[in-house]
């Protein structure tokens, strides 16, 4: 991994496409028009665009609003103009002129091979194709694709128009001037990025969270402390925003298992073994907030840790 440089030539200009319009596609297309730059939003299908197009609404007002109660109002972007700058389509032709193509359907690698071989069918030669994957390594990606040198990782986080990094991947064959590109264009709506060097599962911040949780876990499995302790610590000792086992939470166990097993399964890094109490709580349903039950309750508006302690 290295830091960025400062020197960095301009991104590519052109439309930016982002492909797949769930919760990282909808953040990504915002963030983009709001950067300045027309986009094409593609998705399967019409409800789904229907529902990234509310999503957007609704964040724009949100910070819109923000903006306005300041002290000293900054300058957001005008809802409407960010909303002009987006094209909806369910025609994956319409991304064909793009010079920036983002991908951020499932986090499925057959899904994303299939994807990437119609990009490189579809997109001008000189398009800079990017996936939006977790930790899938690009080579992977790459590979479905007659142009390699042309594929690059931009792992980017959600909320995207809150989260201010963009981790970026460089694939076994992405060239320098694609990496310059990718970085560029993340500098230019608005995230610092950090250059990944080696193509390895998880990449950089996948990895360093997976084994916070897996510790976290395992701390509440043999009664070391309680998932509350674990995250106040985390919080007030070390400044994060949220403690590991709140986060995991959010995010799903369900989710975060599968991408702690992956982990294990792709490096054989003893670290990413799941711990047994991670899987009774996925195998009884618990899956965190969306369940209602994981390292904390929220079936009421108290919550209460629950796994041990
Ligand atoms: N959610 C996060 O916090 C987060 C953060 C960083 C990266 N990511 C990555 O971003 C990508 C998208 O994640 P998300 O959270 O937006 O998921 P999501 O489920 O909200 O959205 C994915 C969208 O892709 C569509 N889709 C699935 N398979 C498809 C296919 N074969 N062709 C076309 N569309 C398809 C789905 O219908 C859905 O609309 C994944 O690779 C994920 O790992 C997610």
């Amino acid at each position: 991994m290295s830091v960025e440089s400062p020197v960095l030539p301009a991104a590519p200009a052109g439309p930016v496409a982002v492909i797949g319009a769930g919760t990282m596609g909808a953040g990504l297309a915002q963030t983009a028009a709001a950067a300045g730059r027309d986009v094409i939003l593609y998705s399967r299908t019409e409800e789904t665009l229907a529902r990234a197009s509310a999503a957007i609404d609704t964040s724009l007002r949100r910070i819109a609003r923000r903006e306005a109660a300041r002290p000293e109002p900054g300058a957001a972007a005008d809802p409407d103009q960010v909303r002009l700058r987006i094209a909806l389509t369910t025609d994956l032709g319409d991304c064909g002129e793009a010079a920036v193509v983002i991908e951020s359907i499932a986090e499925d690698l057959t899904a994303k091979r299939r994807m990437f071989a119609e990009l490189d069918r579809i997109c001008a030669g000189s398009a800079v194709l990017a996936t939006n994957t977790s930790g899938i390594p690009i080579g992977l990606v790459a590979g479905a694709t007659s142009r390699p040198e042309r594929v690059v990782g931009t792992h980017f986080f959600s909320p995207v128009p809150v989260m201010a990094l963009c981790e970026i991947v460089r694939g076994p064959a992405t060239a320098d001037s694609t990496m310059a590109a990718a970085r560029s264009f993340a500098r230019e709506i608005g995230k610092q990025s950090i250059v990944v060097d080696r193509d390895s599962p998880g990449f950089v911040t996948t990895r360093l969270l997976t084994v916070l949780i897996l510790e976290a876990i395992r701390m509440v499995e043999d009664g070391t402390c309680r998932a509350a302790d674990i995250d106040l610590a985390c919080r007030l000792g070390f400044g994060h925003p949220m403690g590991p086992l709140a986060s995991v939470d959010l995010s799903g166990l369900d989710v975060f298992h599968d991408v702690a097993s992956g982990l294990h399964r792709a490096t054989g890094n003893p670290v990413f073994a799941v711990p047994a109490l991670l899987g009774e709580l996925v195998a009884s349903g618990h899956h965190g907030r969306k369940s209602g039950r994981g390292f904390h309750d929220y079936s009421d508006a108290d919550r209460t840790e629950v796994g041990g302690g």
